[in-house]
């Protein structure tokens, strides 16, 4: 949960940490459709390590994308909002999240989110500007 109080500095060490941890995560992946590996993790604001990958299924539009089962590990494991987050395909390179995923990111965000990208380290309004969310449902 947010307290308001500004964030820790994220450290070249706990990027790297996300890198492997999306990589191993990437490992689990179950995509014989695509044959397009993914893996994400995340740090949550609290500390948590969470990670995820892809799971294809025969009707191919049930696709569960890589950043949706870490979503599921995040409640699973305390929810909980996101401080840092990490994608990588299957090489191990930087992939950006899908737009429906961007919107599962935002949802859990916490205000000092930040992304590794392929165009380096952005915020979530960098990477979803103008983004629609609960707030919208109230007015
Ligand atoms: N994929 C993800 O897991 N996350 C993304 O953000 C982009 C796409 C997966 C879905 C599908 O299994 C494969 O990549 C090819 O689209």
């Amino acid at each position: 949960m947010s307290t308001g109080t500004p964030s820790s500095p994220l450290s070249e060490a706990d990027w790297e940490r996300l890198r492997t941890a999306a990589t191993e995560a990437m490992a689990h992946a179950y995509a014989p459709y695509s044959q397009y590996p993914v893996g994400a993790a995340a740090l949550t604001e609290d500390g948590r390590l969470v990670s995820g990958c892809n799971v294809e299924n025969a009707a191919y539009g049930v696709v569960l994308c890589a950043e949706c089962t870490l979503i599921g590990e995040l409640h699973m494991t305390g929810g909980g909002r996101l401080r840092a987050f990490y994608c990588v395909d299957g090489q191990g390179s930087i992939l950006m999240p899908c737009g429906r995923c961007r919107q599962l990111l935002h949802e859990h965000r916490g205000p000092d989110l930040e992304l590794m990208t392929t165009s380096g380290i952005r915020t979530m309004d960098q990477v979803l500007p103008d983004a629609f969310g609960p707030e919208d449902l109230l007015r």
